[in-house]
């Protein structure tokens, strides 16, 4: 965190209750009495996206279920540099991993948004598509084509709108326009402030090109190389699933939002030839609360994310008869996958001395500074607050002959596709150690995004009011350690280029001791945490597999009038922040389901 062990008071959040907008309903038993064709459960990337296509079509009525609160005039969901203060904020549901033993043994803090527009209102921002790669593996899993890159290009170009950066400056050599949609709802653009670490970092990827080339731009297919972060930013302002796709739609008389209440299961309504249909939907305010019923008419759309979609599916009686039975829930469909299969990107930051004053350190450890930030950017949409958390990353592989090869098959998609990326940032972050309270850093993150551990999603009762167990099996294969520290050294071969001398000075604290293979592995082991990149406890594959819960149009396999979009139907994770490929999946699932329907 920028400013953690210390909550500066502007970031008490105000918190709005029910809004002017009419169809932002907080209490169950205010929602009109109509039957409504769709039932969307969550409003993040992949439900907001969900609730707003389906209502373009005035004769479908279309409802979300939002668990979380509000965050209409809640001024931290809205500045970008305020994105990672918002971890254990009322935003947040808190979530604790089980113990990890690829992390020690560590429980580490897992962060969910708990807000309209769900993860999308309180993530970093970082707008990756992932490689031509990972779209393609997709669609050879599935058998269906239509999750190819190629495929999916109509829908990136119908989601994004490329914006200018809140300075204004050229974007030319730091992306390509013509790989970008125009005229989408969700808008896109390049870091709003210039850092002095700009020029090192891009100086470096020209001093050592042939092991970090420059990428202009990684959402072009190609994600490998070095180049500028994209950032679902546009006037200097977070853009989320609430902002982009929700909040226009509100006035729409065909589409209600329900937020501050949890969906606790979905229910049988019938059966179609020996299917059973799942279109009611149970939920309720809190554990003891008045428990509600409605039935949709056509779907019910899960969209409660990668953590809470696998155990609503087994609340719901969806799953491995053996688990089910533990917590005496009946078993409807038989699926040992549900909650399998879940995936995610071990993150590890490392800092550096630096010779130079002016990086973000001095934000955090001088409120008065702090004051006059948020006052520039409320006043103009400028300065410092405009920027997410680093101006360049970038996606590398390991070489092909690394050792690891001899006795591990290659996670990755393909060679478009990372096995680890480096993020800069010019401050000190960390999520495992608290900021030190003088000096000027530069962090250096080190993330394995091809892992080839898998964890799962667990039942730890029969109520959705507890969190399920959550094992995200971090650093929990011999690939990911592998790759975790030669990431590391490669992070470290980085910053002896010319292009850093005089500003970097030496590694700072424990990172400095990391020094052999198996100090950098006790190092990694001890500080890595998550990206935060759940996904694939749900997941979809052909559709005569049984391996798998969904079949490739998001069907939960077996049942009929159930679906789930959202980031636990990837087969496999992407080698990038997940966000961007969650929007995408809902922009094609929501053509899906209008064509199945004839809207
Ligand atoms: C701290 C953090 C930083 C991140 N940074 C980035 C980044 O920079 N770039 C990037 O690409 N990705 C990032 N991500 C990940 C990205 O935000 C998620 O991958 C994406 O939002 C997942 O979309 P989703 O629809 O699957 O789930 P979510 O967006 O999490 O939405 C799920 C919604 O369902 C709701 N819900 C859950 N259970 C219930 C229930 N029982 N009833 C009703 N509603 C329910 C939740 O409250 C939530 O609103 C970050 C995530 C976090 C937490
Ligand atoms: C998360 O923790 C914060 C800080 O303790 C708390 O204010 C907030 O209510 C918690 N979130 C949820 C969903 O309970
Ligand atoms: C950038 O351009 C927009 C639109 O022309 C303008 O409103 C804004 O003030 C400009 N910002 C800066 C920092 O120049
Ligand atoms: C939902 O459908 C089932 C089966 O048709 C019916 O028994 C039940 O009453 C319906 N519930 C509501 C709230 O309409
Ligand atoms: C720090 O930077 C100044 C110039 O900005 C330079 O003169 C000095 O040598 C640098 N110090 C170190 C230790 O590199």
């Amino acid at each position: 965190m920028l400013f953690s062990g210390r909550t500066p008071a502007f970031l008490s959040l105000s918190l709005s209750i029910a809004s002017a907008l009419g169809a932002l309903y907080t209490d169950p038993s205010q929602l009109p009495k109509k039957k409504y064709d769709f039932i969307v459960v969550g409003s993040g990337a992949g439900g907001g996206v969900i609730g707003s296509r389906l209502s373009e079509s005035p004769s479908a009525n279309v409802l979300i279920i939002e668990a979380g609160l509000n965050v209409e005039g809640a001024v931290a969901t809205e500045v970008p540099f305020l994105g990672p203060n918002l971890i254990g904020t009322p935003f947040d549901w808190n979530f604790t991993t089980t113990a990890q033993p690829g992390l020690g043994g560590r429980s580490i803090a897992y962060s969910r948004g708990f807000a309209l527009g769900g993860s999308t209102s309180v993530n970093f921002m970082v707008y990756t598509r992932g490689s031509k790669d990972d779209y393609n593996r997709w669609a050879q899993v599935t058998g269906d084509w239509g999750w190819s890159w190629d495929a999916l290009q109509p829908y990136f170009h119908k989601m994004e709108k490329l914006v200018a950066s809140a300075d204004n400056l050229s974007q030319a050599g730091k992306l390509c326009p013509e790989v970008h949609g125009k005229s989408g709802p969700l808008p896109v653009s390049l870091p709003g402030y210039s850092l002095v670490t700009d020029d090192l970092v891009i100086g470096a990827t020209a001093d050592l090109p042939h092991q970090f080339p420059f990428n202009e731009d990684m959402n072009s297919g190609n994600t490998i190389g070095i180049g500028w972060v994209q950032y679902t930013i546009g006037g200097g302002q977070r853009a989320s699933s609430f902002t982009s796709y929700i909040q226009p739609a509100l006035n729409r008389p065909n589409f209600d939002v329900l937020i501050n209440t949890q969906v606790s299961k979905v229910y049988q309504t019938g059966t179609q030839k020996g299917l059973p249909i799942f279109r009611g939907v149970q939920f309720s305010q809190s554990a003891n609360g008045p428990v509600f019923n409605l039935n949709a008419t056509r779907e019910v759309i899960l969209s409660a994310g990668a953590v809470k979609t696998p155990q609503i599916l087994l609340l719901s009686g969806i799953g491995s008869p053996s688990e089910l039975k533990k917590h005496g829930i009946k078993t409807i469909v038989d699926n040992a996958h549900v909650g399998t299969n879940l995936q995610d990107h071990p993150l590890l930051s490392s800092a550096y001395t630096v010779n130079s004053t002016a990086t973000f350190d001095a934000i955090g450890q001088n409120p008065a500074l702090v004051g006059d930030l948020l006052n520039q950017w409320e006043t103009s949409k400028t300065g410092e607050f405009v920027l997410g958390p680093a101006n360049q990353l970038g996606w590398l592989r390991l070489p092909g002959n690394a050792e690891i090869f001899k006795t591990q098959h290659d996670p990755s998609a393909g060679s478009t596709s990372g096995h680890y990326e480096l993020i800069f940032t010019d401050g000190f972050v960390s999520f495992a150690v608290p900021s030190p309270s003088t000096g000027n850093y530069f962090s250096l993150f080190t993330n394995v995004v091809s892992p080839s551990s898998r964890g799962s999603i667990t039942l730890s009762s029969t109520s959705v009011f507890d969190s399920p167990n959550i094992d995200p099996g971090l650093l929990n294969s011999p690939f990911d350690i592998f790759t975790m520290r030669e990431a590391i050294k490669a992070g470290k071969q980085f910053m002896t280029a010319k292009a850093f001398k005089g500003f970097i000075l030496e590694p700072f604290g424990e990172f400095a001791d990391a020094k052999t293979d198996a100090e950098i592995e006790a190092y990694a082991r001890k500080f890595s945490t998550t990206v935060w990149h759940p996904t694939s406890s749900a997941s979809m594959t052909s559709w005569s597999s049984t391996n798998g819960v969904l079949n490739p149009d998001l069907t939960v396999k077996c049942t009929v009038g159930l679906r789930v979009v959202d980031a636990s139907a990837f087969p496999y994770v992407p080698a990038a922040h997940p966000q961007t490929a969650v929007y995408v999946l809902a922009e094609r699932a929501a053509d899906i389901i209008k064509g199945k329907h004839g809207y």
